[in-house]
C-alpha cells in the first residue's frame, strides 16, 4: 500500500518538517516505505485554473499523489489556516486526490490557532472525497528544542497519527 508524505514548508528552518520527517520514521519502522515530497525541492507555480497545471513540476507532483492511498499533510499555520503552498498544490493537481485517506501534521505559532485547519480538511472531504483521519497534530514551539521534537506527547501522537493514516488507508482499500 503506497503511502505519501508531504511537508508543505517553504521555511529552510521548518518545524512542520521535523514532525514530517518524524511520522517517515515511525511509518519505516511499520515496514511501510512512505514517498516524500518536500515542496522546497519542487518549486511549483501559482495556480492560475489554466496552464499552471501542465508544468513538470505539477505533473512529478501528481504522479506522487496519484498512487497514495494515504497522505500525511505536514503543514505550517498560517493565518489561521494551512499555508497558501499547501492549497496551491491542491488546487494544481485537483482530482488526483480523490478518495484519499488525509491525515493532518500541523505546527504553528500558539494554542489559538487550534481548528485551523478545518478549512482545508473540510474542502478535501467535500470535493475530493477525502476521508479525514480524526486524529491530527497540532505543535507549538515549545514542541521543539535544538531542531529537534523535545515533546513525547507530541512524538507519541505523530506515531498515532501516522499510524492511524495507515490503518484507514489500508482498511478503506479491503473495503473497496
Ligand atoms: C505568515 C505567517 C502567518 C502565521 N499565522 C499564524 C497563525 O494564524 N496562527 C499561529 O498559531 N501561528 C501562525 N504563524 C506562526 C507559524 O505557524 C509557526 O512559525 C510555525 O512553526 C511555522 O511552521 P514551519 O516552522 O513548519 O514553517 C504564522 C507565521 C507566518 C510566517
Amino acid at each position: 500500500m503506497s503511502l505519501l508524505i508531504i511537508s508543505a514548508s517553504l521555511n529552510s528552518d521548518s518545524y512542520s518538517r521535523l514532525l514530517a520527517r518524524e511520522a517517515e520514521r515511525v511509518l519505516r519502522l511499520d515496514g511501510h516505505e512512505p514517498a516524500f515530497l518536500d515542496l522546497r525541492d519542487l518549486p511549483l507555480p501559482f495556480c492560475d485554473g489554466e496552464k499552471a497545471k501542465e508544468h513538470p513540476n505539477v505533473l512529478a507532483a501528481a504522479q506522487l499523489i496519484a498512487p497514495a492511498a494515504g497522505v500525511l499533510i505536514a503543514t505550517p499555520i498560517y493565518n489561521y489556516d494551512a499555508n497558501a503552498a499547501v492549497k496551491n498544490l491542491i488546487e494544481l493537481t485537483g482530482d488526483v486526490w480523490e478518495n484519499k485517506v488525509v491525515g493532518f501534521l500541523c505546527s504553528a505559532g500558539g494554542p489559538g490557532s487550534f481548528m485551523s485547519i478545518l478549512g482545508l480538511s473540510n474542502s478535501l472531504m467535500l470535493d475530493f472525497r477525502c476521508v479525514i483521519v480524526p486524529r491530527f497534530v497540532y505543535a507549538t514551539g515549545g514542541a521543539f528544542t535544538n531542531d529537534a521534537i523535545s515533546d513525547s506527547k507530541i512524538v507519541g501522537r505523530i506515531a498515532e497519527c501516522a499510524r492511524a493514516t495507515a490503518h484507514f488507508a489500508a482498511s478503506l482499500k479491503l473495503a473497496s
